[in-house]
């Protein structure tokens, strides 16, 4: 008996000591555990002359229960003050400014490419490419403009050699496709393009999207259909769109193609010329000529073509009105979009 109390003494000063929740975990072993200091006493039960042990066996159960009683009551304290500590030490200024993470975005030119494209691909034309740097056969000679032809006199070519240049239009990309592929087709081809000049809308280098699509029996109607598609999907399906005669090398008939005035609906003004249109590409059916120089037999195929400028797009879809912004860099200008 006197050995219980000092059990039960003793766990109480441990108990006061144990400033953790390690602590308190290591008493209940030492006392309520299976090799533990109540168990032994249990144990030695057996040694005891019988008709003692059941006062003895229900004054351990007495001090186990209240053991049993403290270690739960401090478990708790102890876990309320663990959890306190910890949000301390965890704590959030949630008043502390945050951290800017910048956002890029596509450049207008990029966005409208894409715009362009997805228009493009939705009515089942590939994706072509070319390069920037080409022959002068391709820019020039195989789209029906011969060496001394005023055509060129339109097209300000930087020349790296007498026949390489920068390209000037994206439309050689027609003859190259052509000459690898057999129709039916139809392909866009999208990307930059040179020419010596520069002033409130012209820039030396810009982009441009080609169009072309070769089968049997295709005319006009197919150009028109495919072009107001374009452009009702681009600036709205309400877009005045008109079709007037022109003049391109590599087709015959040419057309240029033009869009109601976006600023002044029709009416006239300062942006449209007073004419109430606005041109924005250039088209016409595949000359033979040009077929014939790729390899295709003109009596058997027919097709049309086109070509616009990304930035004079961009500039008429946004009221941009000098092309230099796009190339400048200013973060002010290309955050609007
Ligand atoms: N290549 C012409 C230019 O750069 C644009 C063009 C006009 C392309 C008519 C075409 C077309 O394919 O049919 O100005």
């Amino acid at each position: 008996m006197d050995e219980l109390l000092s059990i039960r003494k003793s766990f109480q000063d441990e108990i006061e000591a144990a400033e953790d929740l390690t602590g308190l975990q290591q008493i209940k072993i030492k006392y309520t555990g299976k090799k533990g200091l109540l168990s032994a006493k249990m144990k030695s039960l057996s040694s005891i002359p019988p008709d003692k042990r059941p006062a003895f066996g229900s004054a351990i159960n007495e001090v186990k229960n209240f053991i049993e009683d403290i270690l739960t009551q401090r478990e708790v304290l102890l876990k309320g003050k663990d959890k306190e500590k910890r949000l301390q030490s965890e704590r959030l200024d949630i008043s502390l400014p945050g951290k800017f993470i910048p956002f890029g975005n596509g450049h207008p030119i990029v966005q409208i490419l894409e715009e362009i494209k997805d228009i493009f691909s939705s009515m089942g034309f590939d994706i072509e490419e070319g390069p920037e740097i080409e022959l002068d056969h391709y820019n020039f000679e195989a789209l029906n403009i011969p060496k001394d032809h005023p055509a060129r006199d339109m097209q300000d070519t930087f020349y790296i050699s007498d026949d390489v240049v920068l390209r000037t239009h994206t439309s050689p990309v027609q003859i190259r496709v052509m000459e690898k592929r057999k129709p039916p087709l139809q392909i866009i081809a999208p990307g930059k393009v040179y020419r010596c000049d520069a002033d409130l809308s012209h820039t030396p280098m810009f982009h441009q999207v080609e169009g072309l699509m070769v089968d049997k029996d295709i005319s006009f109607s197919d150009l028109k259909g495919v072009l107001e598609l374009f452009i009702h999907s681009l600036f709205g399906k309400d877009t005045p769109v008109r079709f007037r005669p022109s003049y391109f090398p590599f087709t015959e008939p040419s057309a240029e193609v033009d869009i109601g005035c976006i600023f002044c609906s029709g009416k006239g003004c300062r942006v449209c010329k007073t004419t109430g249109w606005l041109e924005i590409l250039g088209s016409g059916l595949v000359n033979p000529k040009v077929f014939e120089m790729a390899g295709y037999d003109p009596g058997e195929y027919s097709g049309f073509a086109f070509g616009m400028g990304v930035e004079r797009i961009t500039m008429l879809k946004y009221s941009i009105d000098d092309i230099r912004l796009f190339y400048e860099n200013d973060l002010r200008f290309l955050r609007q979009f």
